[in-house]
């Protein structure tokens, strides 16, 4: 039996849009931080049925025929990859935060499961694979997942390059408000396809480099220019909500307690001259990111808000 787990990550620059189908190869580059409080974890067995199966590790988590599919396409492509079709297993999976509360878990269950394989057929086949060879087999199973290999900061070239990135300044305080559990009515593997028919995708890639450059030189600096990468994951995010509202037809995740705490966070940044990283996902969840040093108006922030559902690495009041 073999069991592994790996951390979720929140993009800052957005992969949206895949240039080849099948293949998770994004038409820009992305670039996130790992959330190592949010992780999935997968147990792999071999057993003696006729096929592969899935089920819930704590016996709770539920997945949809198609992710159960996706989950075990993945599985098998693995297996093909260490030469071990002969072979059938039964994974379980969980994740550490609740599976209802519509966190994109993709990320953290592709990794753990990819992780997972490659320790089980590496002991079964001797071929040990890096971490690195991981994370590029992780991303045909699902894109995001292939910068869940490394702490930190972690870029994806959107193809064959997914490298850390050395920064002193990725110790902060990251807030997830569930501002829906809903499963959501486009899944982000639809919206990736659905975004290729948005009149705002020309020119998509060049505004996304100007951000990527950007943003690499904040995070590479010594002094951190807080202010300015606020500015940047903002327009990123607005950007690719911008590419949903404009796809043909037009498609989008905002619910008010989303515009809610968007908007408390730009009144911050207006009266304090200082305030949250904000972003979104392919959802109406709102992720924030804090300074270390913001713990008070962070905790101030979280108190406003207790009636929505927050999962975060800090203490919550
Ligand atoms: C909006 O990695 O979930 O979260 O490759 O089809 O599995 P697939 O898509 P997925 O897309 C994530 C999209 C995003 C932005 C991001 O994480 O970069």
């Amino acid at each position: 039996m073999w069991e592994a787990s790996a951390p979720s990550n929140i993009a800052l620059i957005k992969y949206m849009g895949k240039s080849a189908e099948g293949k998770n190869v994004g038409v820009n580059p992305s670039l996130s931080l790992t959330l190592p409080h949010l992780r999935s974890q997968v147990l792999i067995q071999e057993h003696a049925q006729s096929d592969d199966t899935w089920e819930a590790l704590d016996g709770k988590m539920t997945l949809s025929e198609t992710g159960k599919e996706k989950f075990l396409k993945h599985f098998s492509f693995l297996k093909e990859k260490f030469g071990l079709t002969n072979k059938k297993f039964i994974i379980r999976s969980k994740n550490d935060f609740p599976s209802d509360c519509g966190i994109a878990s993709s990320a953290s269950s592709f990794a753990a499961l990819t992780t997972c394989a490659a320790q089980a057929f590496g002991d079964i086949t001797g071929q040990k694979i890096s971490l690195e060879e991981q994370a590029l087999l992780s991303r045909y199973g699902s894109g995001s997942s292939c910068r869940s290999f490394s702490e930190g900061f972690v870029e994806w070239d959107g193809n064959n390059s997914i490298t850390p990135l050395p920064s002193t300044h990725a110790d902060l305080f990251h807030q997830v408000y569930i501002v829906s559990s809903s499963v959501k009515t486009v899944s982000s593997s639809q919206a990736h396809q659905r975004v290729a028919t948005s009149s705002l995708m020309p020119g998509r890639t060049e505004r996304v480099q100007l951000r990527m450059n950007a943003v690499k030189n904040i995070l590479k600096a010594q002094k951190l220019d807080w202010e300015n990468l606020y500015s940047l994951v903002w327009a990123e995010f607005w950007d690719m909500h911008a590419l949903f509202e404009t796809s043909q037809p037009p498609f989008g995740y905002f619910l008010p307690n989303s515009l809610k705490l968007i908007q408390q966070a730009r009144d911050l940044w207006e009266t304090d001259g200082d305030g949250p990283i904000v972003t979104m996902d392919a959802g109406p969840n709102v992720h924030f990111l804090w300074r270390k040093d913001q713990l008070v108006s962070a905790n101030f922030f979280a108190n406003r808000n207790s009636d929505i559902r927050c999962f975060s690495n800090m203490e919550m009041p």
